[in-house]
């Protein structure tokens, strides 16, 4: 059988990961693509660090030359984190002749239209099912298998890390700092877990995601997003007791007036398959309006439901098939998309509303004052009795409205704060309805 000489950049989680699917399933990934994926060579920063893989001799080196100036070398699993040297590596690599597959979601969605271009001019191809959504073949059924759709709307989980933390906290009232320390150990989370958590990795993620479902550019800093730092465990709690979870939601939802795209912890109604997703697991609901409504779950971090994804492209790869997807797709071209953006303040959504005021007669009325100036209907509300002593003065009230502008809801929850029987302390998330 013909032989396929391929190598791998950074072999930490992940990077092991396809390693091990590499050296102990060949025969299989042989049958699949049709000829032997050899792995040739595997680079790393430290060669001193105790790896949890034993590689045959003459494969790892602290080199990249070594696999750049191997003209046998025809694929290349770049799985180095971050912006750099990432970006400059797969730019070498692809100078170099190498058709490269990464799980890289950060340097695609910062520097896609560079390295895409790069890689047309070069002939070359760059794969990149393991960016989104780990383990899910997401980006092939959007790209290959929608193709007769006009998508209507993705919403997904796409982080794993925090979506584990969520669970750790909403099943077992963990503490934040010690569900992080977990995931972090479990390998789902960025060498920076910040990006984890403060809803950017779930921003680049839906950039990438967008681009291939509508064709828009857009830039992932300008994706609105909040992570979990926009609720505490009693919200979770409070959200609960109203028959419903939190969950970090990306959505990418075509409205008449644009694309409305976001990244924000937001109330599901429990039973519904989104807010049933648990651990590192990620899930995406697409619309087309051909297809109806799909549902795809999976794990979305971890060694090797990632190393599924990048060993599927280097089969792809190798077999020749991700050449014709990669040049039919014109992925990051100057092909501009009729569709804009919503601007975030003119999207529509229930909300929940948390705050801490005073135990006092009046302070309602002024609250629920403000919520109808601004058109916004409230939906109920709870007030709990003081528990302790400590609450006597300051008692949670929580708030769920109907449909609203986003714009309304933040001047009302501004205005609700400004009050003297309000303290500062106060929560504004979307709710998700069933028919949106
Ligand atoms: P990781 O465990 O931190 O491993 C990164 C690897 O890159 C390490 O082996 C490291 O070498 C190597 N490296 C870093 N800087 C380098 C340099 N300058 N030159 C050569 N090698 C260098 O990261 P990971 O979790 O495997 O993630 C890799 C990529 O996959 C990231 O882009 C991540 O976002 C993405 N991803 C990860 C997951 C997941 O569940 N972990 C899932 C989907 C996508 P040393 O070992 O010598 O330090
Ligand atoms: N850190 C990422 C996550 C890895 O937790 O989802 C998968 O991209």
């Amino acid at each position: 059988m013909e032989k396929t000489r391929v190598a791998i950049v950074g072999m930490g989680t992940v990077g092991t990961g396809v390693a091990r699917l590499l050296l102990d399933h060949g025969d299989r990934l042989a049958r699949h693509a049709g000829r032997v994926l050899w792995l040739e060579k595997a680079t790393v920063r430290d060669l001193s660090k105790v790896r949890n893989i034993r590689l045959p001799d003459g494969i790892l080196t602290g080199d990249l030359q070594t696999i750049l100036a191997n003209p046998e070398i025809e694929v290349v699993a770049m799985l180095v984190g971050g912006l750099e040297p990432a970006r400059t590596y797969m730019l070498q690599l692809l100078e170099a002749g190498k058709d490269v597959v990464t799980a890289n979601k950060a340097v695609l969605a910062e520097h896609g239209e560079e390295l895409f271009d790069r890689a047309r001019a070069l002939g070359r191809t760059i794969a990149f099912e393991a960016s989104v959504g780990g383990g899910i073949p997401i980006i092939a059924n959007i790209s290959q298998c929608f193709s007769a759709n006009q998508i209507l709307s993705l919403r997904g989980i796409l982080n794993g890390t925090s979506n584990y933390i969520i669970s750790q906290m909403d099943e077992q009232g963990a503490d934040y700092a010690v569900a992080l320390k977990h995931a972090q150990e479990l390998g789902y989370a960025e060498a920076d877990p910040t990006m984890d958590v403060d809803g950017s990795d779930a921003a680049q993620k839906l950039a990438i995601l967008a681009h291939l479902a509508f064709g828009v550019r857009v830039k992932w800093r300008e994706i609105y997003r909040r992570g979990l730092e926009a609720f505490q465990l009693a919200d979770l709690k409070y959200a609960a007791e109203l028959g419903y979870r939190i969950k970090l939601i990306a959505t990418a939802h075509l409205q008449e007036n644009g694309l409305e795209l976001h990244v924000s912890p937001t109330l599901i109604r429990r039973g519904r398959p989104l807010a049933e997703v648990r651990g590192a697991y990620n899930a995406v609901t697409v619309v087309g309006d051909a297809v109806g409504d799909m549902f795809f779950h999976g794990q979305g971090a971890g060694q090797m439901p990632t190393a599924s994804a990048v060993v599927a492209d280097m089969i792809d790869t190798a077999a020749g098939r991700t050449d014709i997807t990669f040049r039919r797709l014109e992925l990051w071209s100057d092909r501009e998309s009729k569709i804009g953006l919503l601007p975030y303040e003119q999207t529509l959504s229930r909300y929940y509303m948390r705050f801490f005021v005073a135990d006092e007669p009046g302070v309602l009325s002024q609250i629920t004052g403000i919520l109808g100036k601004h058109g916004i209907s409230i939906a109920s509300i709870i007030q709990h009795e003081p528990t302790s002593q400590l609450q006597l003065r300051q008692v949670p009230l929580v708030i769920m409205t109907h449909e609203a502008n986003e714009k309304a809801a933040s001047l009302a929850n501004e205005e609700i704060r400004k009050l003297e029987s309000v303290s500062q302390e106060s929560v504004k998330l979307r709710v998700m309805e069933a028919s949106r």
